[in-house]
């Protein structure tokens, strides 16, 4: 297939991974363009940490050895995406401009000798990294390496906030033109209370430390101006870039494992949707939340292709403990990624790094050389992704959509809620873990979006519903799709206020329901759910709530706790549709039961495939790709006729996937051909 608008001009799916040659002889360099060579690397991210290489003191550059690097990368047929180095200031710039570092909420400036200490709202910082974008731009826009440019990386890691006198004076101006006059943010904070009215713009604070917690409509409306600043700072580089070079731009998400940004804002912004992503070492199910996070950046991409421009080939060195990645892992995860949707495969980094910060972190080519399982492994990928280059621009089908908003999470999340142990990412977990289980593939959407093409939408946690999404849902159940409601949703509008009400009002039409009181259980209590008068019996925690019934059907009632005798699972007949609504906290498996009556309401029929064995579905003009990762020892069975493009092999009644194996699949559409 042909590459997208706003894809890189590269053939075939992309491999590669950051390259910082810069801490090698150039000898080394040479070794480097023969083992990318023979692993099938087609591109590689440059510069993103080299503003003190090229910038050697201020307005003076040496663009020499980056000259160097992108012929030589040109030469040896390796594209490169150019990074800006914004994230990573030379230490001439803080010496120059002290007032340029970061403050945290309280009050200690951050120092020199790491990296992400500037603040975004500092007119000298500004102002240097438009100087140092457009001086990349206009030297290698025209280079016949550079495929792409890069700004920043993962804006707001490690830090977002800034409580620098900067950053509060642009804190006040953002609040003006949010709010326009005094009176209105007085109303949208609720400054009534607690005798917080303000009464001049200059005495509005920001949300540093405080000896009580502070005001949540404030602190919620911080979350979002520290996004806008970042977003500020990306746009000031990305048109500087533009000034120059045609080249698409991007920045490197981290989706679900970064909570500053506000994707579905950001993605709109980018001209390709790039994320990173790492596995969670205590997690033994980590693949899973690589799951959901390659979900997250396929649906903020529009569904489009994405680049994963991140993961590790192994071992990271930034957790308690850092687990080695076992033999086959890695091809099952950056496979797992392609299959939901990513047509680039890269890593941090392309070679470990002797010193610094990071040298146990794993690497394309480990401290052990060529000869290392992983760059065997490497290579092994790299020739997979020449097997599967038809696969490239197909899309991820997915049936269900679940809501995911960042406002609700910054919301949910804050300080003063009715139990700590409800916890949006848990929930979003939790509630995707059983449909990852089901291989009930997943879109995420923001609870405005247009929701009509999606069987059946489920939503985990959206503490923070607006009126009009709550609208949206009801227009959604009304025309006849599923809703399913986890506790704890439409509590509050868009400046963390109660609805008027009360809990869960402006859904009452579509589940049925609404909330009297909360019933949070103690910390480590447990309860139990009856299914019917005598159906099944699952466990509970956390959470129960008084619930009144306002035409529903309660399916589940609490059997213990103290809400016993209370709905705990209700299901709502609305317009055409259904709305669910779950008042308690169900684990995984108790979810099951749950979710089996809502997929019949959604006409969702299971493949009835083992639980291990990941399958996932991405679509193109003439055929469909079954991507199958097994994570089980045991061998697997994959009841699709096609071909397996990693091994050649054709069948007309399935394939066997050997435990920690993968088969992606060639499957002809019974409309335009036939079997393999
Ligand atoms: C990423 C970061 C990389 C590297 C990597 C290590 O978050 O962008 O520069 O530090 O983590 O896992």
């Amino acid at each position: 297939m042909t590459a997208a608008a706003g894809w890189p001009r590269i053939d075939g799916l992309v491999y590669g991974g950051d390259y910082n040659p810069e801490q090698w002889p150039r000898e080394t360099w040479d070794e480097d363009m023969a083992l990318m060579r023979e692993a099938g690397v087609t591109l590689v991210s440059v510069g993103i940490f080299s503003w003190a290489m090229l910038e050697t003191s201020e307005g003076e550059f040496d663009f020499g050895w980056m000259d160097d690097l992108l012929d030589l990368l040109h030469a040896n047929g390796i594209a490169a995406d150019l990074g800006t180095p914004s994230v990573s200031p030379p230490a001439w710039f803080f010496h120059r401009y002290p007032q340029a570092r970061v403050v945290d909420k309280d009050g200690t400036v951050m120092g020199f000798g790491s990296r992400g200490m500037a603040s975004h709202a500092s007119p000298e910082y500004r102002e240097a990294i438009v100087r140092v974008a457009t001086a990349l731009a206009e030297r290698y826009a025209d280079h016949p390496a550079v495929v792409m440019w890069h700004v920043h990386n993962e804006y707001g890691v490690p830090v977002a906030e800034d409580f620098s006198p900067r950053a509060v004076a642009s804190w006040q101006a953002w609040l003006q033109r949010r709010y326009g006059a005094l009176d209105a943010l007085n109303a949208a904070w609720g400054t009534a209370f607690w005798g917080q009215r303000y009464a001049e713009w200059e005495h509005v604070v920001a949300p540093a430390a405080t000896p009580s917690i502070a005001n949540p409509a404030m602190k919620l409306d911080w979350a979002r101006f520290t996004d806008d600043q970042l977003r500020e700072c990306f746009r000031l580089e990305r048109d500087a870039i533009r000034a120059h070079a045609s080249q698409p731009v991007t920045t490197n998400f981290m989706a679900h494992q970064s909570w500053n940004t506000d994707l579905w804002k950001w993605a709109q912004e980018v001209d390709v949707v790039a994320d990173d992503h790492y596995l969670w070492s205590p997690d033994p199910d980590a693949h899973v939340g690589l799951a959901l996070s390659a979900d997250l950046t396929r649906s903020v991409a529009g569904g489009k292709p994405w680049m994963l421009m991140e993961h590790s080939t192994s071992a990271v060195n930034w957790q308690g403990r850092n687990t080695a990645k076992r033999p086959g892992e890695m091809r099952r995860n950056a496979l797992t990624h392609l299959g939901r949707g990513a047509d680039a495969i890269m890593f941090f980094q392309w070679r470990a790094s002797r010193s610094g910060a990071e040298k146990f972190h794993s690497a394309m080519l480990p401290h052990a050389g060529p000869r290392s399982r992983v760059f065997r492994e490497v290579v092994e990928l790299g020739g997979h992704l020449k097997d599967l280059a038809e696969v490239q621009g197909s899309e991820t089908v997915a049936d269900v959509a679940m809501l995911y908003d960042w406002e609700s999470l910054w919301a949910q999340d804050l300080e003063w809620r009715p139990s700590d142990d409800v916890q949006f990412r848990e929930r979003m977990r939790a509630f995707y873990e059983r449909l990852w289980r089901d291989n009930v593939t997943v879109d995420f959407a923001h609870p405005e979006h247009d929701l009509s093409r999606y069987r059946m939408v489920v939503a985990p946690a959206s503490y923070l519903l607006t009126e009009a999404a709550a609208a949206n849902l009801t227009r959604y159940v009304e025309s006849g799709g599923t809703l399913v409601v986890n506790f704890f949703s439409g509590i509050v509008d868009e400046h963390d206020a109660v609805h008027a009400g009360g809990f869960l009002a402006p859904l009452r039409d579509a589940l049925g329901v609404t909330v009297e009181e909360f019933l949070p259980l103690r910390e480590g209590e447990t309860a139990t759910v009856v299914w019917g008068d005598d159906g099944p019996v699952v466990g509970s925690d956390v959470w129960q709530e008084d619930v009144q019934v306002h035409g529903a059907e309660v399916l589940a009632t609490n059997a213990s706790g103290p809400g016993a005798g209370m709905p705990a699972v209700t299901r709502h007949a609305h317009g055409s549709g259904a709305g669910w609504y779950v008042a308690t906290r169900l684990g995984v498996d108790a979810l099951g039961t749950v979710f089996s009556g809502a997929y019949r309401d959604a006409g969702i029929v299971l493949d009835g495939a083992p639980e291990t064995l990941e399958v996932v579905t991405r679509r193109g003009p003439d055929a469909d790709f079954v991507v199958a990762a097994n994570h089980a020892d045991e061998e697997a069975r994959l009841p699709v006729a096609g071909v397996d493009l990693l091994t050649g092999d054709g069948s007309d009644d399935g394939f066997t996937v050997p435990g920690g194996g993968v088969a992606v699949v060639r499957v002809v559409r019974a409309s335009e051909g036939t079997g393999a």
